[in-house]
This record gives C-alpha cells, structure tokens and sequence, in this order.
C-alpha cells in the first residue's frame, strides 16, 4: 500500500484528513504532538522537532514514504487580521528562532531533499504571503515579499512557500484562507472561538472590516486525495469562491445556526477601507473539486448534531 509522510500530523488539516484517509493509502506522521489519540490512523509516529534540520534530514533520509506533505505552521491565528499599521512589520531572517526555521526554511530542506530522493511534496500555505491590500488573489500572485506591511509570519511563510515554488521536484503548494470546520478536539479554530464568543454574549472584535475566502478544511483532505493520486506539479488554492465581508460572519453564523440573536452586530470602523484577503479558485476545479462557500460550509457543519464547536468548548 502506497505511504505518505505528514509533517504537522497533529494539525487542523492533518488530523481532518487522518480521520477519513484517502482509500488505498496508509500515513506516517512526524511533528511533536502525536495525533494518535484524537482518533487518527497512523501507522507510525516519529517524534521530532520540525525546526531541527539534522532531525528533519535524518527523518526525510529514513522514510520510505512517497508523498510528503507539510502542515507544519507556527503563528497566531488572528480573527480579524489587525490592520498593517497595528502588525509587527516583517523582520529579516532570524535562524535562532524556531518559529522562523519552522515557517521559511523547513519548506526549504523540504523541496532540497524531495527533488533529490525523488519524492512528491505536498506544501501547505496561506494567504498570510500576501500583505491584504490587493485580494482576492490569484495562483499566480508570487508572495508580497517586497511589501512592507506584510506581517512576520506571512514573510517567513513567503520565502518557504517560494523555496518550494522554485525547487524543480515534483511539487505541489495548496493555499488556503482562515481554514475553519476541523472540530480539532485540543485547538478551536478562528470560527470556534467566535461562536463560543457570540454564544456567551459577547460581542465580536471590533473589526478592521476584511474581505476573505475562508476554506473549509474537508475540502483540503478532498484535494490531497487528488494529489496523492495524481501527483500534478502545480499551485492551488482552496476557498471559498465567494468574498464575504468579515462583518456579515457573526449573521451568517446566526442564519445558519438557526439561533437567535447570537450577539451584537460586528462593529465597523468607520472610514476605514477593508484588507483585501482571500484567493481566486481556478485549478482545483481541473482535480473535480468544488469548494464550499461559505454559507455551505456553514450549513454542512451545523447540519451535525454539534455545530462548528466541539461539545464541550476548552
Ligand atoms: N491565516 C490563514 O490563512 C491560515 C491559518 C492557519 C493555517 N493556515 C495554513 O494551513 C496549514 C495547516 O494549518 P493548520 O491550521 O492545520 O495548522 P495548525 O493546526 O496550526 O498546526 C500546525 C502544525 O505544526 C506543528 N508544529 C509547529 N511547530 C513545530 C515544531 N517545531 N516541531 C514539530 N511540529 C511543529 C504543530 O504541532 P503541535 O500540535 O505540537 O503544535 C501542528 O501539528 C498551514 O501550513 C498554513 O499554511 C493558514
């Protein structure tokens, strides 16, 4: 049985996709958090620290696995995106800090020894490459590394996503956009946090107003069951293909959920011009994927008994 090797098992994506694993295939994970006790199906764990190169070229030299996929990420994750002026401006490289290893050169080491054992590489981004002034964006945007508004994570995000663009192994690099609807039994995402927030009466951050995409995360597992089978060398993004202002999420929450009022209204700076975030879907439609909106995605995780959230919110 063909074998891929999850960099980052115990991730959102990760944990989605080992939970209903493509038919035909086994998976190894590596990372530092085994997932195996959330219910994952893994045949091996290897426990390792991703922002170690030696580890990570000792595990990569080890592993008989034929597609590699990294899910390894370190950063906030945070709802709404602050505005450029309130970010820390991005900063040069820093080789002591792991979370600078993890983000801009494990994709890096990862591309390097892909293309010369000749294994396949799956490499997950976001668009935190981009600096929010011009979305949606397109495949073929190259990351605002130039930008002096991008953030800290998306420029370090930005060099190891184009580390894996330029390699010339056979590569894959799948984008994707406040990934929401994993119910990750440890780590609630963006829309856990704001349905827990709105179902206490509290009342949404105040925005900045943003435009975004947001992908729902079995979509993700769908495309990597594509790749996994058909091994394109291409960049994707997976999201919405409808742009939903970050103001309307707490109604749509509240439409979909059935439940009434669930808070008040987001509210909006005025005057203020909203960050340009999300992605333009084109090429994931040539692997007969069609994500979700994100009304759709909504609809499908309130169509469960529990909603966006776990039973019992942390
Ligand atoms: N804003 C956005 O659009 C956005 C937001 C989130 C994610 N994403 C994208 O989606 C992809 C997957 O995201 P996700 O939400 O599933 O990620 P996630 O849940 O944050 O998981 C990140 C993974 O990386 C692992 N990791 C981080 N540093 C590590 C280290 N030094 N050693 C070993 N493992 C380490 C984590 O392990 P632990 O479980 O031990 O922490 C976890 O398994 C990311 O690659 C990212 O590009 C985009």
């Amino acid at each position: 049985m063909p074998r891929a090797l999850l960099l980052g098992a115990s991730s959102q994506i990760g944990l989605d996709l080992l939970r209903r694993p493509p038919v035909g295939w086994s998976f190894e994970g590596a990372g530092r958090t085994d997932p195996r006790p959330w219910g994952a199906g893994l045949s091996r764990f290897h426990l390792v620290d991703l922002s170690d190169e030696r580890a990570v070229r000792t595990l990569l030299g080890s592993t008989d696995s034929e597609v590699w996929i990294n899910l390894a990420r370190q950063g906030e994750e945070p709802f709404p995106w602050p505005r450029a002026d309130a970010r820390a401006p991005p900063a040069g490289p820093n080789p002591t800090d792991p979370a600078w290893r993890v983000n801009a050169e494990l994709p890096g080491w990862l591309a390097q020894e892909a293309k010369r054992r000749g294994r396949y590489l799956v490499h997950l981004s976001s668009d935190e490459v981009f600096d929010g002034s011009g979305g949606p964006y397109a495949e073929e945007d190259p990351p605002d590394l130039r930008s002096t508004t991008l953030s800290r994570v998306g420029y370090a995000r930005g060099l190891g996503e184009s580390q894996v663009y330029e390699s010339e192994g056979p590569r894959a690099i799948l984008r994707v956009c406040r990934p929401y609807g994993a119910r990750h039994p440890a780590r609630p995402d963006w829309l856990e946090r704001l349905w827990r927030d709105l179902s206490e009466g509290q009342a949404p951050p105040l925005s900045p107003p943003e435009l975004l995409t947001p992908t729902y995360v079995p979509d993700v597992t769908l495309v990597l069951g594509a790749l996994l089978e058909r091994r394109p060398s291409r960049l994707y993004h997976v999201a919405s293909p409808e742009l939903i202002p970050s103001a309307g999420i707490a109604r749509a929450l509240q439409v979909e959920s059935g439940r009434e009022p669930l808070g008040p209204a987001a509210p909006l700076e005025p005057g203020i011009e909203p960050m340009r975030w999300g992605l333009r879907i084109r090429e994931v439609h040539k692997l007969d994927v069609r994500p979700l909106s994100f009304r759709e995605g909504l609809r499908s995780l309130f169509g469960g008994a529990a909603g966006p959230v776990r039973s019992t919110p942390r």
